[in-house]
């Protein structure tokens, strides 16, 4: 949901800015707009669509030589993509400029009120609102940083900030309530930013920031300060261990296809470290340190969205079969409503989120820790919201994904999930020590299975999106560890080339939406070589005898007849997840890139989805 940065420092600013909003722009991309302080004052330029827009704006105009600027990225929350909505928005006096990631609850409340007392609003926006706050404030408080606060402490909702203000040119004043900053430490030039990416090129020491914390920032110098009575905030920076190429293309047409390509490399790195071998050549035991102080849960309740929700499922299988442990999974926005939610006191909330920052993931991790129970976070971005409010945190190690698609995230989240199983079932003694093993020796053999497995799959999936292009809707089918993994099909599909597309539990076809089948209508099914296989022929010989197409996603030697048969290698269930996954992405990127769309920034989408 929108990018921010915010620079201070010795560079010509607008191109520091204009680069990084390049690497904010999976985050939102309807509209973008800069602002940077010349000597004349604040100057903004906005403009409806992607960032290439703007970048043709600004082309157009004199550059100062600005050392200090911000941008913005946007994803539509309050009025539609177009540039009077486009952040930043500057106050009815001009000298505040303000770039806004988050919702405002309250702003029709306040923008009464400046209505009232005469100001006028250009925009829909609750940005537009609240930087006309903070210009209300000023008028009253000793200082900009005072009126920053007073404004920001009336504000409800979830914002992460960034103000300019013309009589201070060199510097940026920024803050974060329950939306993703972080301040990049340079050297000579300081930074604020949504994400890490936007300013890596320049400092790998990053501090992050906390709700209810505000940050001011020159060129030479910084203090973060507590929202609430300003007092200052100690804070050491880390440093961030990985570099540029591991979120730039490296020759893929995509990400999204770069990002599929890496899922061998993710198993590889989320294995490093979490086996042991116990002095033999096989590993025998799965480590997990960060769960070794927590105890076994007796329930685990696993909240997530979208394709992170369909990685809970995925592992609810391994953890009920391996572990022996009751699991319910839910959706985030629905679990965080529940009423009768009813949670005991040695239950366990697992939270798993890609981004760490999703807004109705964190809502429910809140709500967990407020009842007293443990809580675990199953995140990517390391020092986001959920892996620091969660008792625990399990790192996916999946490095960045840029795409907003998600994929290898969900690659790396099914790993992790594989290895608690494995590691609850060691400590609940509910699996053999060889039937341990065994399941070790599949993880441990699939980065090689999947390096090998991988080009093919890709041809294939060029092969059948060509053929299957023209269709307006599909159905996905699977049963039982593959129902999840139907699912995350049906969402690929329609997020990326948006086709219609429906996810089933196969046996679930026959209670109404077989009705929708007919030749044009054609079903994908996950017919892989395990225990329910004899069923799901019978749910595709269903379709068949209404003139439906099939696709099978299935193993070589079994006994299918479809009009296209996806083989990939056999791998016993539930890991085949790993080798189905991959084609199944594969089949929606080659969909959508066939059909001309936007495969890495999917219309109407954002990566990190920080509202409600
Ligand atoms: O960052 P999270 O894992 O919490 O994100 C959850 C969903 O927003 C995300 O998986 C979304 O469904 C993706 N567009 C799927 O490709």
């Amino acid at each position: 949901m929108c990018g921010i940065i915010g620079y201070a420092g010795h560079r010509p600013a607008v191109p520091v800015v204009v680069e990084g909003l390049r690497r904010l722009e999976y985050r939102g991309y309807d509209s973008a707009g800069v602002a940077f302080a010349g000597h004349d004052g604040l100057h903004v330029l906005r403009a409806k669509g992607k960032l290439a827009a703007l970048e043709e704006r600004l082309a157009g105009e004199v550059i100062t030589t600005a050392t200090c600027a911000m941008g913005h990225t946007r994803w539509a929350t309050h009025g539609v993509p177009a540039e009077r909505n486009a952040h930043p928005h500057t106050s009815n006096d001009g000298r505040l400029a303000l770039v806004h990631n988050g919702i405002i609850e309250n702003y029709q409340e306040i923008k009464s009120r400046l209505t009232a007392a005469g100001y006028v609003f250009h925009s829909e926006t609750d940005t537009e609102v609240l930087v006309n706050l903070i210009a209300e404030k000023r008028k009253t408080a000793p200082s900009l940083l005072e009126a920053f606060a007073a404004a920001l402490r009336e504000a409800h909702g979830a914002y992460a900030v960034c103000l300019m203000d013309t009589d201070a040119p060199g510097s940026i004043l920024a803050a974060r309530m329950s939306a993703p900053l972080l301040f990049g430490l340079g050297t000579g030039e300081n930074f604020v930013a949504s994400d890490i990416p936007a300013f890596l090129p320049y400092t790998r020491q990053v501090i992050f920031l906390e709700d209810g914390e505000i940050v001011r920032a020159t060129a030479n110098g910084y203090e973060i300060l507590r929202l609430a009575d300003l007092s200052p905030v100690q804070r050491e920076a880390q440093t961030i261990q990985w570099d540029m190429q591991a979120a730039q293309k490296g020759g893929y047409r995509h990400f999204m296809l770069k990002e599929i390509f890496e899922q061998p490399r993710v198993i590889t790195d989320g294995l490093a470290g979490r086996l042991d071998n116990a002095g033999g050549q096989q590993a025998c035991s799965v480590l997990l340190p960060e769960l070794d102080d927590l105890p076994v849960p007796e329930r685990l309740h696993i909240v997530a969205c979208g394709t992170s929700y369909h990685s809970g499922l995925w592992g609810r299988h391994l953890l009920e079969e391996w572990a022996g442990l009751p699991v319910q999974v839910e959706i985030a926005s629905e679990f965080r409503y529940r009423e009768g939610l009813a949670l005991g006191q040695k239950d366990m909330v697992l939270v798993i989120s890609q981004s760490g920052e999703t807004a109705d993931t964190l809502a429910a991790l809140r709500i967990a820790r407020e009842r007293g129970v443990q809580t675990l976070g199953l995140c990517n971005v390391v020092g986001s919201s959920i892996a620091r409010e969660a008792s625990a945190v399990i790192y996916t190690q999946a490095g960045p994904e840029i795409s907003v698609a998600s994929t290898k995230a969900m690659c790396s989240q099914m790993l992790m999930l594989a290895l608690m199983a494995l590691y609850w079932a060691q400590r609940r003694g509910s699996m053999d020590s060889q039937a341990r093993q065994a399941r070790l020796s599949q993880l441990e053999s699939l980065p090689a299975l999947l390096d090998a497995a991988l080009p093919d799959m890709h041809a294939t999936a060029r092969q059948l999106a060509r053929k299957y292009a023209q269709a307006d809707s599909f159905f996905y089918l699977g049963r039982g560890h593959c129902f999840p993994l139907a699912l995350e099909g049906a969402l690929k599909l329609k997020e990326l080339s948006y086709i219609h597309a429906e996810g089933y539990a196969a046996g679930e076809m026959k209670h109404g939406p077989i009705a929708l089948i007919d030749p044009d209508f054609p079903t994908f099914t996950l017919a892989l070589d395990d225990t329910l296989f004899p069923k799901v022929r019978s749910n595709i010989v269903e379709v068949q005898a209404r003139q439906g197409k099939v696709i099978a996603l299935s193993n070589p030697g079994m006994d299918l007849s479809v009009d296209d048969l996806w083989l990939v290698p056999p791998l016993p269930a539930p890991l085949a997840g790993f080798v189905a996954l991959p084609a199944l992405q594969l089949f929606s990127y080659e969909m959508a890139d066939y059909l001309g769309k936007d495969v890495d920034q999917p219309r109407n989408l954002a990566k990190s989805v920080t509202v409600e």
